[in-house]
């Protein structure tokens, strides 16, 4: 490839006569240049790296919180994000890992009654707090009434954003129970109702790459007991 490549390349009659530059001497000149471009940042990274102090070392810190119900003792390194924690360290992978930069739900987690993206929250910051996720809801054998609703509904396809969605509806109804307003809230009051408009708004933080919303929304109705 190379050689017919070069045999072409001397075929070819020279760009300027004057100059006597031909193609060949352009193509070869070209890529030196574009070497050298490469070439030079890696040596300048190259001696800043190895003028840079060493780096610091890792930083751990101990952290104790109750995980469905089970109390765990975690020496971590301080950077480790709860959702690091509990699927790398505990094994409590129902949680799941989407974006990892708070955007999609798939971490949703309930922390003391209340839901969290668990990529964003340090598991530092977790020191004696009781944490809720999927494998804490129900059981296989004993399912919470959410994930029964979502079954019936078809509220999923892949079932990556499932768990996620689950725990964030379930706390969703905690908080229109609870009279905790949202965006979109008609009243301020502790009556507040389960209407399409609020679960959506208070839904639009978990994606659902398959797109079951319609579904997800039927299951959310069902269990808050909302006629259609
Ligand atoms: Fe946490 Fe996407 S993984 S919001
Ligand atoms: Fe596939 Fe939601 S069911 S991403």
């Amino acid at each position: 490839m190379e050689a017919a490549c070069q045999q072409k390349c001397d075929a070819m009659p020279p760009i300027s006569d004057d100059l006597n530059v031909t193609r060949r001497t352009v193509v070869v000149g070209t890529a030196a240049s574009a070497a050298t471009l490469v070439v030079r940042p890696a040596i300048a990274q190259e001696t800043q790296e190895s003028r840079a102090p060493p780096p610091a070392s890792v930083v751990t810190t101990s952290v104790s919180f109750a995980i469905n119900g089970r109390r765990e003792s975690l020496t971590l390194d301080a950077r480790t994000s709860l959702l690091d924690a509990l699927r790398e360290h505990l094994k409590v992978s129902g949680t799941k890992k989407g974006c990892d930069h708070g955007q999609c739900g798939a971490c949703t987690v309930i922390v003391n009654g209340r839901r969290i993206n668990s990529c964003l929250s340090l598991a530092v910051m977790h020191e004696g707090d009781e944490i809720t996720s999927i494998e804490g809801l129900g059981t296989p054998e004993t399912l919470h009434p959410m994930q029964v609703a979502f079954i019936k509904h078809d509220g999923f396809q892949c079932g990556y954003c499932t768990p996620g969605q689950i725990c964030s509806a379930v706390a969703v109804l905690g908080e229109i129970k609870a009279g905790i307003p949202s965006h979109v809230s008609e009243t301020l009051t502790s009556t507040m109702r389960v209407t399409d408009v609020e679960l959506r708004e208070r839904m639009s933080g978990n994606i659902c790459r398959c797109g079951a919303y319609a579904n997800i929304l039927a299951a959310i109705r069902d269990v808050a007991g909302v006629q259609t």
